[in-house]
């Protein structure tokens, strides 16, 4: 008999095991995971090796260091003109996915995602109690079809969960298509939880934020990590960011609305 949850059934590792495992052994070169072939700044390793000596070493506060979840407003105003009520530090983009989706999400709600996607998604939905309604993205454009995003969306919906810059297919969504995304959430009621951990690896053109569209900004969990924009993966060090209610009560961290002005503890 299986020991594991009954949601958890045909869940085995991660693709990104399997493949890395695979090249290991037939000497194949890895394509298989997004890490790059060289570190990150060095001033960022040089700050973190002085923090570490200078006995930064003990429990932080939940939320996160005060210094860094007002940095990550800062970046959401500098880069987005977004003024973010709440942000939350967590241990990577791939943790606040699923703090968001086990936060919002009832047994049988629905969640619509952008398909293909990042291994971690089918998990956390049915770690949730969710259903997954995917709406394929297809070659040759990868383009958003209209017709599929709205034949996802039943009443069970809750969710839709975003990605773009889009992995595998590096798809950057454009404004239309954020713009129907954004429709489809106020008109449904929808929350939408966006990975934008590759924000800043755009060739053409520019990145555009659902949270910037009109009444997007409360319903909207902006999610992002320092992994790929500063090629430290190995860090897992990511964030969440959004309307109080939404970034504090779901992820479950503070018992009282979180203030990112809050005092170090
Ligand atoms: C779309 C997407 N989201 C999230 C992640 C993981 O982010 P983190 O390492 O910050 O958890 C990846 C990693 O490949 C990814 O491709």
């Amino acid at each position: 008999m299986s020991r594991h949850a009954a949601r958890l059934t045909g869940f085995g590792t991660t693709i990104f095991t399997e493949m890395s495992a695979l090249a290991l052994r037939t000497g194949a070169i890895n394509l298989g995971q997004g890490f790059p072939d060289t570190d990150g700044p060095r001033e960022a390793v040089e700050a973190a090796v002085t923090a570490l000596r200078s006995g930064e070493n003990q429990y932080a506060p939940l939320p996160g260091v005060p210094a860094l979840r007002e940095a990550v407003r800062d970046h959401q105003r500098h880069h987005y003109g977004l003024e973010p009520e709440e942000v939350l530090i967590t241990f990577g983009a791939t943790e606040a996915i699923a703090a968001a989706l086990l936060g919002l999400c009832d047994p049988g709600d629905e969640v619509i995602v952008l398909e293909p996607y990042y291994d971690s998604y089918a998990a956390c939905i049915a770690f949730a109690g969710a259903r997954r309604r995917p709406v394929t993205l297809r070659p040759p454009d990868f383009g958003l079809d209209p017709d599929a995003l709205a034949a996802a969306i039943g009443p069970r919906a809750r969710v839709l969960l975003l990605n773009t810059p889009h992995n595998p297919t590096g798809r950057v969504l454009d404004r239309a298509e954020l713009e129907l995304i954004a429709t489809a959430c106020r008109e449904h009621d929808l929350i939408c939880v966006t990975d934008e951990v590759y924000e800043h690896l755009v060739f053409d053109g520019r990145h555009l934020p659902i949270a910037t569209l009109p009444g997007m900004a409360e319903r909207t969990l902006t999610i992002s990590s320092i992994g790929k924009s500063f090629s430290f993966t190995g860090w897992k060090i990511g964030w969440c960011s959004g309307p109080g209610e939404l970034v504090a009560e779901p992820t479950g961290c503070g018992d009282a609305p979180l203030s990112v002005v809050a005092p170090d503890v």
